[in-house]
């Protein structure tokens, strides 16, 4: 038999993805098992329950600059891929930043460990940040609590706007 190997793509499209839904799955990087999943959500292809929003060009909830040196988006939480994020405890990704919901506020840092570049996650237990690669852990602005890493995660500002319904995330 005659096996063909698919792009990631193609096999998502084959199980019938939208384009938006694709994107999303792009951005989610390597975080994807630890991401806004977690807890069982079923985004909707295409954002059909979005209210409001038209074409995103990054997954229809997260509309500016997610990369480079002018960093400045936001994520629309009423969306079903970040509603999570109303939930003290979650965290999720956007780009290479990860957005963790502490319970007395948002956090916003790169989530690339300043090691050797593995995606860190958020703990709520400790409210701080771990690598699981060699087990690196960050506090909240982004300082390191536990070596190997000995440089200091980036740090972006999180303003909360549109009633609690939009988060800001900027450098
Ligand atoms: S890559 Fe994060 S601790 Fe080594």
């Amino acid at each position: 038999m005659e096996q063909t190997q698919l792009t990631r793509g193609q096999f998502l499209q084959k199980l019938g993805l939208s384009s938006g839904a694709l994107m999303a799955f792009y951005c989610m990087g390597t975080g994807l098992t630890s991401c806004l999943s977690s807890g069982g959500d079923d985004p909707k292809p295409g954002g059909t329950n979005t209210p409001g929003t038209g074409s995103g060009t990054t997954s229809g909830a997260v509309k500016g600059t997610t990369s480079g040196a002018g960093i400045d988006f936001t994520i629309d939480l009423t969306n079903a891929d970040y509603s999570k994020l109303k939930t003290s405890g979650e965290f999720g990704y956007v780009a290479n930043i990860i957005i963790a919901n502490t319970g007395s506020g948002y956090v916003a840092l790169s989530k690339l460990c300043t090691h050797q570049g593995s995606t860190i996650s958020y703990r709520n237990d400790s409210k701080d940040f771990r690598c699981p690669t060699h087990g690196s852990e960050f506090n909240q602005d982004g300082t390191v609590k536990l070596s190997p890493a000995t440089q200091s995660l980036q740090v972006f500002k999180t303003e909360l706007q549109n009633s609690g319904n939009t988060l800001r995330v900027s450098a």
